[in-house]
């Protein structure tokens, strides 16, 4: 049985836990100390933070103070959307190291292929740049993967394409959830070898209410989240589910159960109709 602990194996064989856990508007300080530290508690071995998030030294000091081996868990941050320079990729994969506190992180990604203020705005030039320096940070052994965010089938396709690449993106972090799978930006990526990493997988929260998951979940005797964290898991994608409470924490952590193939297919047509589609950041 799948269980939180389960890895997907990248395309440089490296094992990625195939459920991390998302530290997104986690306040830096107490709040992020408090959520990760209870993630690791309840069995989670891959943490999810950001430059961007402000909140990498309070992730560092929960991993720290967690006394695990530092093998036994998976850390992943990311380049700040707005870097768009060999040189500032490096200085900023600095700082997050610092910040966190660590040698070496298992997963360094773009954050997005565009600065959030130009989302969409074409970047290839930059991002072939910014890739030249992940190269040289992964051949630094001090990212064990790198791998991209928020790419789409065109900006993958400007890296795999250039004749520059050396390492191919390990991993496409990309909003997804029941209803919303892009499924050309996944069909993409899984042809090439980089793995999905699913975020928002309950549309930040969006999904929590729906009737008609709510009772797919009773059939399977799983609360909501419990059902959408396992549909992902089941198309071979990656959830990084956030959760401040501890309660949310330690439900998110029982995905031992399976979704019959007739469920996935109707969970695999549903359409994002209601609007759950959050802004994501
Ligand atoms: N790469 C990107 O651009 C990007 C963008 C967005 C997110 N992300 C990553 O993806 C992670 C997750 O996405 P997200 O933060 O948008 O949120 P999400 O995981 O889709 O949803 C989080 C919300 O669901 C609630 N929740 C979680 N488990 C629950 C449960 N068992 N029962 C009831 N409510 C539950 C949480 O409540 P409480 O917090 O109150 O417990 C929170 O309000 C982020 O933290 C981040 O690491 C990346």
């Amino acid at each position: 049985m799948t269980t939180i602990t389960d890895t997907f194996k990248l395309n440089n064989d490296l094992l990625m836990p195939k459920v991390g856990f998302g530290t997104w508007q986690t306040r830096p300080g107490k709040e992020t100390y408090d959520a990760v530290s209870n993630a690791l508690t309840a069995g989670y071995r891959f943490i999810d933070t950001a430059k961007a998030y402000q909140n990498e030294a309070s992730v560092g000091g929960a991993l720290h103070d967690a006394n695990l081996a530092r093998e036994a868990i998976f850390v992943q941050t990311k380049l700040p959307a707005e870097t768009k320079s060999y040189e500032g990729t490096l200085a900023d994969f600095e700082s997050s190291l610092k910040a966190l506190q660590l040698d070496y992180v298992d997963s360094y990604i773009i954050h997005a292929p565009w600065p959030w203020r130009e989302m969409g705005a074409n970047y290839d030039a930059e991002n072939r740049e910014v890739w030249r320096a992940m190269q040289d940070i992964y051949q630094s052994g001090r990212a064990k993967s790198v791998g991209v965010s928020n790419f789409n089938s065109h900006d993958l396709e400007n890296l795999l394409n250039w004749d520059g690449l050396t390492v191919k993106p390990a991993v496409d972090q990309i909003q997804y959830y029941v209803g919303y799978t892009q499924a050309s930006i996944v069909t993409t990526a899984e042809a090439a070898g980089i793995v999905v990493q699913a975020y928002s997988p309950l549309a930040t929260g969006g999904l929590l209410a729906d009737p008609t998951l709510e009772r797919l979940a009773d059939k399977y005797q799983v609360t909501l989240p419990q059902l959408a964290l396992r549909f992902i898991i089941q198309n071979g994608v990656a959830p990084l589910p956030k959760a401040r409470a501890m309660a949310h924490v330690e439900a998110n952590t029982k995905l031992d159960f399976e979704i019959n193939a007739e469920d996935m297919a109707y969970l695999n047509k549903l359409t994002d109709k209601n609007g759950w589609h959050p802004v994501g950041d």
